[in-house]
């Protein structure tokens, strides 16, 4: 049986052009199995799972339960709030404590960017980073490239434009590295205060015009103002923004051609993406957020069949 390289799913970085087709080929089996009417297999049967969220999150977290569920691991979950980290409890006792009960993997989402890192250090669980600060968000990339690859039958040599928060986004990071290492041409777009400096170092093109990176990309991936995030003000308004780079039917309607809308979610609706185009023949987001399930299922089970 093919095996992932890693034993841990820290980043998309540190994966090989073949782990993310092995998990791609993965979640095509796992989608056949969703469409089922018995949507179950016993894959996980005896593996026992914690979902260590210290950040929000809905499609993430959700998507990961189901995943779960559906592969019938036994599954615990935890949130920061509420919790005994309210009491002083640090990242790595609070992890040993949930290990000390016999799990076998973590799935965590982080506001520091690392802390999946720092945990793999110290604990011999599987782990899962569920979305790290404003580092890498894996799952989230695998599963915008799987959509795309259903969408075109094919990632390499798509043009794929990354448009929005940049500086503050892990769902780019990952983006980037994922797409490249399928072999698609990428671009970020995005006002210059919210595009990292050295991004052109990563091999992507840099756009300040939203009509440019329309008018050259086959797949817009609109993301939205990560205002959580931000420590100082990096754009006049929302209002302005919206202005300058929001994306709605009438602009994709002035483009020569037809091109696909994704949106990893929570959007920000009359912020980065309108309604009519959210909500258009154009998107595909909800698409990916079925996808997420399948490709969750497929990482899960190739980290834990994994045998050295
Ligand atoms: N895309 C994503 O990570 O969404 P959530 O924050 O709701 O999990």
């Amino acid at each position: 049986m093919q095996q992932l390289s890693v034993r841990h799913l820290l980043g998309i970085k540190d994966l090989t052009p073949a782990d993310i087709q092995l998990i791609f080929e993965t979640a095509d089996n796992f989608k056949e199995v969703l469409s089922r009417t018995i949507k179950k297999v016993p894959s996980l049967r005896d593996i026992t799972i914690a979902n260590v969220f210290f950040e929000n999150s809905t499609r993430t977290r959700l998507s990961f339960e189901l995943a779960e569920k559906r592969l019938s691991a036994d599954i615990i979950n935890f949130s920061a709030s509420g919790s005994s980290v309210k009491k002083g409890e640090t990242l790595l006792d609070t992890v040993n404590n949930i290990l000390a009960m016999k799990v076998d993997m973590i799935v965590m989402r982080h506001a520091s960017a690392g802390a999946p890192h720092f945990l793999s250090r110290h604990i011999k669980a599987n782990i899962v980073n569920a979305g790290d600060g404003t580092h890498e968000h894996p799952t989230q990339a695998l599963l915008d490239s799987f959509s795309i690859r259903e969408k075109y039958g094919e990632v390499g040599g798509k043009k794929i434009a990354i448009i929005g928060d940049i500086l503050h986004s892990r769902v780019a990071l990952s983006n980037i590295f994922a797409l490249k290492k399928l072999g698609a041409e990428v671009m970020v777009c995005g006002p210059a205060t919210l595009l990292p400096r050295y991004i052109s170092e990563l091999g992507v093109k840099v756009e300040l015009d939203v009509k440019k990176a329309l008018a050259w990309c086959d797949v817009a991936n609109v993301l939205r103002i990560q205002l959580e995030r931000q420590q100082m003000k990096y754009f006049p308004s929302l209002r302005e923004y919206t202005l300058y780079y929001g994306i709605d039917k009438k602009l994709l309607d002035t483009l020569d051609k037809e091109i696909t809308i994704m949106h990893p979610g929570p959007i920000n609706r009359g912020v980065e993406l309108s309604s009519d185009a959210a909500d258009s023949h154009h998107s595909i987001i909800l698409n990916q957020v079925e996808n997420g399930v399948a490709i969750r299922m497929a990482v899960l089970y190739l980290l834990a069949s994994k045998t050295s």
